[in-house]
């Protein structure tokens, strides 16, 4: 495979103005109002597969936003390798806190990123991600280097909850079997420290409602008499951490996974800096539960955090109003063992218990998913170790990942197979954020190391 760099430098020019094009389209599930933006986006990535030689591309109907599947099956005899990604992508706001604007991709150099990174909203999650696979595909249809079967599973839902992927893999599991699931819509340590994500937290998000009074009140005619959804609402969340930052909701830690001395030993070995960390998100201090370092508080231990919160007055100046409701959105990042269903009716039925008698509760539980782990011992964490070591010339570390991909658990149940997570984004990347960029050295490293991938894993499954 020694044509693949002179594939891509032949190429990259190209490969960075389709990447481009792509991200120029807002395609954000989240908001109804670019609906047809993320139906647009499907077409165009039917169109990417068919040109790069996947055969059967077709735009899949489901309840909701649709699935865009390819295959290029080459030999049944020989392994298969599921590509997935997503094609839709997180809400640009706060616009007005980008440096440009964020469906009009621009190459920008970082101190992280000498070489550049491409600024666009999508760029790492999961666009330029999950288009560096289409890119491999293409070099190896083109150069005769494809050594197994593949096929793709493109879907537009994944940023809120990829519940019609859902309903697609259960019904077309014959359909969609494979020997390997390959993602790449993680992180890697760093561009010079490459690492494997082998596991994924999972999720359950949900949002309250506190009601008081049944309308807003004068707070000076009602003040100290009624309770004020917003004060109760303020204490009750703040009672689902004690001093030591543990969740106080009972149940909650029972079937966590503890890792050993040694495994936390382990992962200690990671670069880190603290400092750096700190420095990057100007912060003085970090805060976290009592007894686990920071690399351990976002990864192998589960949280809870409010994501939003509003109620009462938040206009120019001031009014004086006791608010009638309250209102937050919850997520509760879960680890491998803990239901993340179980968890949410833990939750719901600790929140109605500590409100005071004053108020009423609602808690209405949005989506969620189980956590993930990949064994290292498994061929294709192998398969991929081997890939980076090539292309990178260091060994990749294996690490655990903070965030979620919930389908990821649903593929292991529906179609028995495994996950490898081949993340190249880095998590100073600002996904999901302002200024989301992706590395240029990251975007065509990936193009680069899949192909070895593809190669390692087939001669491996004999
Ligand atoms: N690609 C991310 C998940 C991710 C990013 C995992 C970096 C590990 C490292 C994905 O698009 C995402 O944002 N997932 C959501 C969950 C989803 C149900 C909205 C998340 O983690 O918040
Ligand atoms: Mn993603
Ligand atoms: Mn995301």
């Amino acid at each position: 495979m020694e044509n693949i760099q002179s594939y891509i430098n032949q190429h990259k020019d190209r490969f960075i103005n389709e990447l481009f094009e792509l991200l120029k389209m807002p395609s954000i599930s989240a908001d109804s109002a670019f609906s047809q933006d993320v139906l647009n986006t499907a077409d165009a990535v039917k169109i990417a597969l068919e040109k790069a030689g996947c055969d059967n591309v077709e735009i899949c109907d489901t309840p909701g936003y649709p699935i865009v599947y390819g295959e290029k099956i080459i030999n049944p005899n020989l392994p298969t390798v599921l590509v997935y990604g997503h094609y839709d992508v997180q809400p640009a706001d706060p616009v007005e806190l980008w440096d440009s604007p964020p469906f009009d991709p621009v190459i920008k150099k970082t101190t992280i990123h000498p070489d550049g990174a491409i600024f666009a909203r999508g760029a790492c999650d999961d666009k330029g991600q999950m288009y560096m696979h289409i890119k491999a595909l293409e070099y190896m249809t083109q150069t005769n280097n494809l050594p197994c079967n593949v096929k793709f599973m493109i879907e537009g839902e994944e940023e809120i909850g990829s519940s019609s992927l859902a309903w697609f893999v259960e019904r077309n599991q014959q359909k969609l079997a494979n020997d390997v699931i390959l993602i790449s819509d993680t992180g890697m340590i760093s561009n010079s420290q490459p690492s494997i994500t082998t596991g994924l937290r999972g999720l359950s998000y949900v949002e309250v409602e506190i009601t008081g009074p049944n309308r807003d009140l004068h707070s000076g005619l009602y003040g100290g008499a009624v309770a004020n959804p917003i004060n109760i609402l303020a204490k009750m969340i703040a009672s689902l951490h004690d001093e030591n930052n543990h969740i106080t909701i009972p149940g909650f830690y029972d079937k966590v996974e503890e890792l050993s001395a040694k495994e936390r030993a382990e992962m200690a070995k990671a670069p880190f800096s603290l400092e750096d960390y700190k420095k990057a998100l100007d912060i003085n201090d970090v805060y976290g539960e009592k007894g686990y370092t920071t690399n351990e508080r976002n990864s192998i231990r589960p949280t809870l955090d409010v994501n939003g919160i509003w109620g009462g007055y938040t206009g120019e100046g001031a009014k004086t109003v006791i608010a009638s409701k309250a209102y937050a959105k919850i997520s509760m990042r879960l680890v491998p063992n803990q239901d993340w269903k179980e968890i949410t009716e833990l939750f719901k039925n600790h929140f109605e218990k500590i409100a005071p008698k004053a108020v009423k509760v609602k808690v209405t539980p949005h989506h969620g998913g189980q956590g993930y782990v990949t064994p290292i011992d498994n061929i294709c964490y192998q398969a991929a170790s081997k890939a980076y070591e090539h292309t990178f010339g260091k060994t990749p570390i294996p690490q655990r990942s903070g965030g979620s991909i919930p389908i990821v658990a649903l593929f292991e149940k529906e179609l028995k197979s495994k996950t490898i997570l081949m993340g190249f984004g880095l998590d100073s990347d600002a996904i999901h954020s302002p200024n989301e960029h992706f590395g240029v050295f990251n975007y065509l490293k990936g193009i680069e190391t899949i192909p070895l991938f593809f190669h390692y894993f087939t001669e491996m499954s004999k």
